[in-house]
């Protein structure tokens, strides 16, 4: 009987975590819009995110935004809110980052591109991250892209945990950093 209550409490306790775990890391969280190399002549990215509890997202965007800065993009980057800017005249590329919870993009940022109404062919990235389930969470966010009418010109995986590169011995993190520069700097957008 005592054991019975004893493990229901540690379940209990367990599901209660991991759900205000879920439910801080979804609220959405509003910042400014912040711009860098305001005089890059590639065009203007513009870089919507949802920032994880313990930076891993944060990180992979932050990197994918550096790449594209390098490679002389103006870059505008903020979280999935209310404020984030919603009409893409001016901008050249459309970024979209969120982690996975429960095999699902995080809510700010479905809802931020159900709010964009018709993209028009917009160039769109799709970057999510998770700890190594991640297929049904990217496939939602890519189609919430094309049905909004997203030109998707490429779509991006990270783990945390899950071997990224599995040839690659460095620490997963670090691994994650630099495919997301590489992903940043491979970055090519038609205007048609
Ligand atoms: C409640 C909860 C559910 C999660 N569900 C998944 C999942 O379904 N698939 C997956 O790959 N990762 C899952 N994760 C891991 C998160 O996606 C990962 O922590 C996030 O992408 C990046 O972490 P950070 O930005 O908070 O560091 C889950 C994490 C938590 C806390």
């Amino acid at each position: 009987m005592l054991w019975d209550l004893v493990v229901l409490l540690v379940f209990g306790g367990i599901v209660g975590w991991v759900i205000w775990y879920w439910y801080r890391a979804s609220k959405e969280v509003v910042s400014q819009v912040e711009v860098s190399n305001p005089g890059g002549e590639r065009g203007t990215a513009l870089l919507v995110y949802h920032p994880g509890r313990r930076g891993f997202l944060h990180s992979v965007v932050q990197a994918f935004a550096g790449s594209l800065v390098s490679g002389g993009w103006r870059v505008e980057i903020t979280t999935a809110s209310h404020q984030a800017p919603t009409d893409l005249l001016g901008y050249d590329l459309l970024v979209l980052g969120g982690p996975t919870y429960f095999w699902t993009p995080v809510r700010p940022i479905r809802a931020y591109v159900r709010g964009l109404g018709d993209l028009e062919g917009e160039p769109t990235v799709t970057i999510v991250t998770g700890f190594g389930s991640t297929g049904r969470s990217k496939s939602i966010l890519e189609a919430l892209v094309q049905e909004a009418n997203g030109k998707l010109v490429n779509s991006l995986t990270f783990f945390k945990l899950r071997p990224n590169d599995e040839e690659d011995p460095r620490p997963n993190r670090e691994v994650a950093m630099e495919m997301a520069t590489r992903a940043g700097a491979a970055i090519s957008v038609s205007h048609d």
